[in-house]
């Protein structure tokens, strides 16, 4: 997990000029120079514009260019939004793209972004499977100077340029103080609430986050035994569920609760780090555990069943990330960094999206901190479903079960 912790998110700091690598030059690098006069060149020389409307055309065909879009699976609900939203923004701007779902195989990603760059990408645009798994991908499009833009997920090399995403440590704390909220943990006197968790993907850099972040406020309460794991799986190895999968945290939470509640014991919480997860440990609870009380069980993403489950009073919340937000955001970035504009802070105001700018938290190596622009996460309960309907992105049926517009 590549973070140093430091205090403000919101940097004035200027981004050095680099040769290569996170925080880049906002100037593209010299074979872009070589290939953007080229291509301006054949431009001029080809039919020159009749009319302002015809050069105005003219001018965004010129300036739009082709962008890579790689996303790792459609096996979770979230990236089907994120690829949607991204094509939709691009295109809509006057880029041409190209899409890809690389169904969580890394290596299949790696020549899914290799295609790309052979298709000659002015930019990528990157969620990875892996963070630590493209390096050859990233050597290559840091060779062939095309920017890249971590999308969501941290990639672990320095030919990113900047990443995109929301704060991944606020996920976590949402979900620990929501815990603590919910329990009212500071005033728990001698109770003691059982708890267990589960993890994202380890390969995942955002997963250790979503866990840190939440252990960062739970620890406290863990340590003074107001929480207590009965199984004594807290270490994130132990709790980490591999790609995600809903089928792998269903079967944990199942060999937990057959281990250590068969005999009564009365389960409280259940601390997940996204929805996918909890999709599978809601199952297991219901299917599983003997106990009358309802567990508190946290989530992120607003999947629709998870949805569902929060109507139903069977999950408790989950943090809700707007991806199409992160999509408007993503192409200002893109557009400024083409366009070889400064990047920084002053371009928050043109995303017209709540954001904020920090150079310091986010590393794609030892020393190496990489621009980020980070979104902001909201918690939605039972309570509160009208703020996703009031997005647009969601609709509320007659049951008052939210479906997701696209
Ligand atoms: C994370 C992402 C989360 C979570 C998970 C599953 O990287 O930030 O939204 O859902 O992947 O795709």
């Amino acid at each position: 997990m590549k973070r140093k912790v430091l205090g403000v998110l919101l940097s004035v700091a200027m981004v050095a000029t680099m040769v290569a690598g996170c925080g880049s030059s906002s100037e593209p690098a010299a074979t872009d120079d070589a290939a953007a006069t080229e291509e301006a060149a054949d431009t001029e020389e080809a039919a020159p514009a009749e009319d302002a409307a015809e050069e105005e055309s003219a001018d965004t065909a010129a300036a739009g260019g082709k962008i890579g879009i790689s996303m790792p699976t459609q096996s979770l609900e979230r990236w089907n939004r994120d690829g949607a939203y991204l094509d939709e923004q691009f295109q809509a701007a006057g880029y041409e793209t190209v899409l890809t779902y690389s169904d969580n195989d890394s290596a299949r990603q790696v020549n899914d972004i290799q295609n790309m760059l052979a298709d000659g990408v002015d930019l990528l645009i990157v969620a990875a499977i892996d963070g630590e798994a493209l390096n050859t991908a990233m050597d290559e499009a840091a060779t062939a100077g095309v920017p890249v833009i971590a999308y969501d997920r941290l990639i672990m090399n320095d030919a990113v340029s900047y990443y995109v995403s929301f704060d991944n440590y606020t996920v976590g704390t949402l979900q620990g103080q929501f815990i603590v909220d919910t329990l009212d943990l500071e005033n728990a006197g001698d109770t003691v609430y059982n708890m267990e968790i589960t993890a994202g993907d380890p390969a995942d850099n955002n997963a250790g986050y979503f866990y840190q972040g939440a252990i960062d406020v739970l620890q406290p309460y863990i340590d003074a035994g107001t929480l207590n794991v009965v199984s004594g799986q807290t270490d994130f190895d132990t709790v980490a569920t591999a790609q995600w999968s809903t089928d792998t945290a269903l079967e944990r939470a199942q060999n937990i609760l057959s281990s250590y509640y068969a005999d009564g014991t009365q389960l409280d919480v259940w601390l997940c780090s996204n929805d996918s997860t909890a999709l599978g440990v809601a199952q297991a609870i219901t299917s599983d555990y003997a106990g009358s009380n309802s567990v508190l069980i946290t989530g992120q993403d607003g999947d629709e069943a998870n949805l569902k489950n929060i109507v139903d009073g069977i999950q408790t919340m989950t943090v809700y990330k707007n991806v199409s937000n992160e999509s408007v955001v993503t192409l200002g970035l893109a557009q400024a960094i083409l366009n070889g504009d400064t990047i920084d802070e002053s371009l928050i105001p043109s995303f017209g999206i709540e954001c904020s700018y920090d150079t310091e938290s986010y590393e794609t190596s030892e020393g190496n901190p990489c621009p980020s622009f980070l979104l902001v996460p909201n918690v939605i309960t039972a309570d509160n479903l009208q703020d996703l309907v009031d997005t647009g992105l969601y609709t509320m049926g007659e049951d008052g079960y939210l479906s997701a517009v696209q």
